[in-house]
Order: structure tokens, then sequence, then C-alpha cells
């Protein structure tokens, strides 16, 4: 099969291509525009491109020649707590450079579309989420999340292609952008220990969140590509055990300084709360299981201590401001962000 990965060079997109190259049975042709992926992501054996999919000109030129059958959607701008305040750069990355990039794609016969969603598309809703609640973001990056769900139902009735709507759960591990301060929760609370400073946590730190290991969600994605029992279907991939922020914040200390006991000044402090972030968001996973054969292998501490055995080894690494600023320099921008303080 002729595959196309988008976000190749991102964390979560960097993995399915190593694991789609490793099955030795596709062309696998990879793009990234390089905005938050790291060089040494991009695996040597996929056909890459630098390519921006905002730039719909040249993503139509690129998809008429690469012509792919199976299409993984990774590309996006994902910082969630952010996107109030960079709408435009929400819309643009997500909802405009995928019509950008699936509509070539329709028009050179694609067979199935893997659209990576996100949980945000529940909102405030009573957690566990489940697929079958309906769609109400509380948030912009949730509602372009949403609107590229509503759009590839559409198409795909439409123009009769396969589709399969994924919505993985707060994933980590090895290969994440650890220099993103607007998003990754646990690689910003590793790196500013990297950094000899402390990490901030907003609100009361009782959040309830899950965390998916990135082992845990490489191979579901990828099967979701071929498995016919997937198509049309929306699938949540994580855990179904949630953890609050605190009890991360604990875990990441506790395995950071080993036997030691955590510096006075290196302990985590609290900030208010950040604009429309959801109190409580996990997920239950009975449909992975069913269709996707999806188990979770690694917990939690497990996972955080082989983050931080990778990260240790990275070094600590500059916090990478937006260069312009946000479009949205309000007094409601957080204060990590508004005063640099990561
Ligand atoms: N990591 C998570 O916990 C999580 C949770 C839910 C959903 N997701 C979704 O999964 C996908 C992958 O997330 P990730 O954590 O690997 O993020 P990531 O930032 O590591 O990867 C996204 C990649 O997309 C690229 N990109 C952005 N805009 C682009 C453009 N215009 N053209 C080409 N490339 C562009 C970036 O350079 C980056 O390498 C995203 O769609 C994200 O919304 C992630």
């Amino acid at each position: 099969m002729r595959i196309l990965v988008t976000g190749a060079a991102g964390f979560m997109g960097s993995h399915l291509v190593d694991a789609l190259v490793g099955l030795n049975q596709h062309e696998v042709f990879a793009v990234d525009d390089m905005s938050g992926g790291y060089k040494s992501n991009i695996n040597p054996k996929s056909q890459f491109a630098k390519l921006d999919l905002r730039d719909k000109k040249k993503v139509w030129e690129y998809i008429a020649h690469v012509k792919p059958e199976i299409l993984y959607h990774l590309a996006a701008d994902a910082t969630e707590g952010r996107s109030q305040f960079t709408p435009i750069s929400a819309s643009e990355r997500n909802f405009l450079a995928y019509m950008y990039t699936l509509v070539p794609c329709i028009k050179n016969g694609i067979k199935r579309v893997v659209l990576t969603s996100s949980m945000s598309v529940y909102g405030a809703q009573k957690p566990p989420f489940s697929e079958n609640m309906r769609r109400d973001p509380e948030d912009v990056y949730g509602i372009t999340k949403t609107a590229m769900e509503e759009a590839t139902e559409v198409l795909g009735k439409v123009h009769n292609f396969e589709f399969v709507i994924i919505r993985p759960h707060n994933v980590y591990g090895p290969k994440q952008n650890l220099s993103d301060p607007y998003r990754n929760v646990i690689g910003i609370f590793i790196n500013c220990l990297l950094n000899n400073k402390n990490f901030y946590i907003y609100g009361k730190g009782e959040q309830k969140r899950s965390f998916t290991y990135i082992d845990d969600f490489t191979p579901y994605i990828l099967k979701a590509g071929f498995l016919k029992e997937a198509d049309k279907e929306i699938i949540n991939i994580g855990p179904s055990k949630e953890y609050t922020i605190n009890q991360l914040s604990d875990v990441v200390l506790r395995i950071f300084f080993r036997k030691r006991s955590v510096p006075e000044r290196l302990k985590p402090k609290y900030l208010p709360d950040r604009p429309q972030e959801v109190k409580d968001a996990y997920c239950t996973n009975e449909k992975a299981e069913k269709i996707l054969g999806y188990k979770t292998t690694v917990e939690l501490e497990e996972g955080v201590r082989r983050m931080i055995d990778w990260a240790k080894k990275m070094g600590p690494q500059k916090f990478n401001y937006l260069k312009d600023g946000l479009e949205l320099e309000t007094k409601d921008v957080p204060e990590t962000w508004k005063k640099r303080l990561i």
C-alpha cells in the first residue's frame, strides 16, 4: 500500500512511521513542516518531505504525485490550552490544513483515512467518556477536532472512502517535544526538573486525566488503517485508570529524584485555573479492546520511568515560546506563558 503519514516528525507520527516502516510491506510517505517535530524523529527509511499543509497548492501537487491509498493524519497544532489565545493557528493548522490534505486525497483515490482526533470533543460532560456521547467541545482546539471529525463523516459518506476516527488520551513517552511550554504536561514537568526549576500546576491539581504510554498507542492506530471492523468507527485509545495532576506530579518527582528527597525549591507551585480547562477527562476503552484488541501494558509509573530515562539522556531543553507572541495577549493568558516562568 502507498501510505501517507502527516505530522511524521512529531511524537506520535514518528512512532507510527517507525512501526509502518518496520512492517517492510508498504511504501511509507511522511510529511511535516517541522514546526513542532524533531529532525531526529524522521525515519530515514520513509520517503520524507518537508511540507506545510497550509500551503494548498503545494499540498495538491504533492498528493497528486504520491496518490496515497491510506492517510494517517496526525499533523496539528495540538496546544489545547493555548488554543483560546491562538484560535487562528488552531483553525488553520487543524481544520484548514486537513481539508487541503483530504480533498486531493479523495480526488486521487484514497481508500481509508485514519484521523487523529482528541478527547477534547467530549468537553465538560461527565466522564468516563464513551464514543456514543455527543460532541460538545469547551475549547477552540476541541471545536477544530469536532469539525474535522464531522467533515470526515460527511465526506466519507458522499465520496465513499473508509475512515476511522481515533481519540487518543494524553499520550506520552520518548520522542515527545520537551521544549513546548504550552502542552504535554509530563514533558513539561520533566523538562522543568532537568532545568533545575520547579514546575507549576494550574488550579488545585485535582483535575483527573488518564495517561497513555506511546507503546500502548502506536500498534492500535496502525491497525486502524487496515482492520475492516474499524471502518466508520470512532475509537477512544487510552487506559481506563485515571490520576489527578497532583498524583502525576508525585510520580514524576519520586522517579526523577529516585531515593533522594525533593529539594524544597523544586516542589511544584500552584497557579489559578486555566480558562476553559475541563476538570475531569478520561475515557472508556471497551470499544478499543473489542475492535483493536487494545490492552494497557505500561502503567503510569513504568511509563514515566522510561520517559525520564530518555529525557535525562536528551538533557535539559530550552522552552520555545512563540516568537511573535500569542494572537490574543489578554489579561487571562496563563501566568507561566505571560511571564515565561518555565
Ligand atoms: N499527544 C497527545 O496526548 C494527544 C492527545 C490527543 C490527540 N492528539 C493528536 O495527535 C496528533 C499528534 O500529536 P503529537 O502529540 O504527536 O503532536 P506533535 O506536535 O508532536 O506532532 C504534530 C506534528 O505536526 C506537525 N505540523 C503542525 N502543523 C503542520 C502543518 N501545517 N504542516 C505539516 N506539519 C505540521 C508538527 O511539526 C508536529 O511535528 C495531533 O493531531 C494531536 O492533536 C495528541
